[in-house]
């Protein structure tokens, strides 16, 4: 479970999130909506301990990450991960090297030992091929399309089996087939993984397709929250947008 209470973020003068409070079941698919510049990129990147709040906390099954820093902050943090807004994939890597960069660095998370060369090797492809890139284990990020480097970077999220996901608008920029493949692909690694993901996303159909409860951030609040026949009663605008999609 996810705790978040009364959370604030400054930027200068930019009060970014303001006293947001959220909880995130264990097991669920959360979708977050919100304005461009609301703050959910900030907000995502609370959860997973990289940003820290002026005030408030987040608090991971129990343990406070917010006041947490440098080992005992990786510890908490470990057992999650996050698809960055844009992929974030390391250039100067193989799709391979960077599919297996968390597991070669690290012990696994899920057993605590160190994992073979060829354990990893047989993870990176079986990670390569959920996502639809078998062969690809040599090619450069450069050499690949958008929407190949945002499965890259799926790859090398769900390669290491996290317990709770965290994605920033992981179909953003990609043609709608591409962009339904990923959605299921995020219902596949939750039910795979059975694992608890966050979803921060502006396509709508990505929205309904994955999540079992919506949230709007606006103002740097959570405004609304719930289950799709609930949330869409808001008269919000981009509520609105949501229910005119739901029509069509
Ligand atoms: N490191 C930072 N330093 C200064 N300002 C920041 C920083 N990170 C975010 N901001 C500001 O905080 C606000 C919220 O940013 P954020 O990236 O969370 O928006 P978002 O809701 O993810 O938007 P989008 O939908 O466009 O991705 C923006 O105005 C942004 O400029
Ligand atoms: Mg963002």
């Amino acid at each position: 479970m996810i705790k978040i209470r009364n959370l604030h973020k400054r930027f200068k003068t930019q009060h970014v999130l303001k006293g947001l409070n959220l909880d995130i079941n264990t097991g669920e698919t959360l979708v977050i909506l919100g304005s461009s510049g609301g703050g959910k990129s900030v907000l995502l990147k609370h959860i997973i301990g990289l940003s820290k709040p002026d005030s408030g906390y987040v608090e991971i099954n129990g343990v406070n990450i917010s006041e947490l820093a440098g080992p005992a902050l990786f510890r908490a943090v470990k057992r999650m991960g996050m698809l960055f807004q844009g992929a974030a994939l390391f250039d100067s890597m193989t799709i391979a090297e960077n599919t297996g960069f968390y597991l070669a660095e690290h012990a696994d998370p899920e057993t605590g030992h160190k994992i073979s060369k060829s354990e990893i090797v047989d993870r990176v492809d079986e990670a390569l091929k959920m996502v639809g890139l078998e062969g690809t284990q040599h090619k450069m990020p450069g050499e690949l399309s958008g929407g190949m480097r945002k499965r890259a970077g799926l790859a090398r999220l769900i390669v290491y089996r996290p317990q709770i996901l965290l994605y920033d608008e992981p179909t953003t920029g990609l043609d709608p087939i591409t962009a339904m493949q990923i959605n299921e692909l995020i219902v596949e690694t939750q039910e795979k993984l059975k694992a608890t993901s966050i979803v921060v996303t502006h396509d709508i159909s990505s929205a309904l397709h994955v999540g079992d409860r919506l949230a709007l951030l606006k103002n740097g609040q959570i405004a609304c929250i719930g289950e799709l026949n609930h949330f869409i009663k808001n008269e919000d605008p981009i509520i609105d947008c949501l229910r005119k999609g739901i029509k069509t």
